[in-house]
């Protein structure tokens, strides 16, 4: 059989040298290279020697746009909300005062007070969120506090809408766990199957920024996950019936509340389907 003539005994071929086939050895002189086929280390400073004389100026305008051209587009636009840099955080009685400023968001007869912020807050802060902004700092400022942008505060009632009674502020509700009136129950009850919200508001700076649906958003994947409710029910004007529709939940029709002059419509987000 004719071996190529490459293959001859007078070519030295690759595997005899036992080096891998692709070793590059275009950079290195022989010298360099019998070293390497000897087992022998190369000494650093022969290396770079070889290398700083193959040395050649890179002219940047030769350079390719491939980097650029190839760089992952945004996704999409930065929004007004990701200017905020938001973050969500169950509340505490520490944020008290935040909430009272948030709260200014609605007309003062609808507001809920102080005292029923630290009632709610003390009762069952596992049922609010806050979400917070923090402005960028530059290296080595101090941390400020963060700002409360909006918050969810909320309780339990057995009841399957909220009520009146459920916003109730039990006169006892630092001694007594449970509040009755007229043998009803009145505030948050423990065990109650649904979450009343009693208050979703935006600071008014930061409305229309979607900060409102994506803390509610936020809010109902977590009490959903959590499987602690059978479900939500808020009260609503009817100019916010379609935003309640778009996170879920279902319009009941007028509610019975007189709170705040009345003039409310039930809207409720049941996690389980009925059974007729
Ligand atoms: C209602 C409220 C919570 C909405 O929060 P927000 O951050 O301003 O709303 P978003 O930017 O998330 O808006 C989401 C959608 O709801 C709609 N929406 C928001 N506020 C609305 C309003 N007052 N009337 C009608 N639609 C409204 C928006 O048009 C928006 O729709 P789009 O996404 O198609 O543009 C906020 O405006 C607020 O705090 N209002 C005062 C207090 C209040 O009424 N709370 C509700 C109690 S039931």
């Amino acid at each position: 059989m004719n071996e190529p003539a490459e293959f001859n005994d007078a070519a030295p071929q690759v595997e005899e040298l036992s080096l891998p086939p692709e070793h590059d050895y275009s950079r290195l002189s022989e010298r360099a290279a019998f070293t390497i086929d000897a087992g022998m280390q190369l000494e650093e400073s022969e290396e770079d020697e070889e290398i700083d004389e193959d040395y050649v100026a890179v002219d940047n305008d030769d350079m390719n746009d491939l980097s650029y051209w190839f760089r992952r587009p945004p996704v999409r636009q930065r929004t007004k909300l990701d200017e905020l840099y938001p973050f969500v955080q169950v509340l505490t009685l520490s944020n008290v005062e935040d909430c009272v400023i948030v709260e200014s968001a609605f007309p003062e007869h609808e507001r809920c007070s102080e005292e029923k912020f630290k009632y709610r807050l003390t009762k069952c802060p596992e049922l609010s969120l806050g979400m917070f902004t923090l402005p960028l700092m530059k290296e080595g400022q101090p941390k400020p506090r963060p700002t409360l942008v909006a918050h969810v505060i909320a309780t339990r009632t057995s009841a399957s809408r909220v009520t009146d009674r459920s916003m109730q502020l039990p006169p006892n509700w630092q001694s007594e766990r449970l509040s009755f009136e007229k043998d009803q129950p009145i505030g948050h009850e423990e065990s109650g199957g649904t979450v009343c919200i009693h208050s979703l508001a935006v600071l008014p700076e930061h409305q229309g920024k979607q900060v409102g649906s994506t803390l509610m958003k936020s809010y109902i994947q977590r009490i959903r996950e959590a499987m602690i409710a059978d479900r939500l029910a808020i009260i609503a004007h009817d100019h916010l019936i379609p935003f309640y529709e778009s996170l879920g939940f279902e319009n009941k029709g007028p509610s019975a509340c007189q709170f705040g002059g009345g003039g409310w419509f039930d809207m409720v987000s049941s996690f389980f389907l009925a059974v007729h």
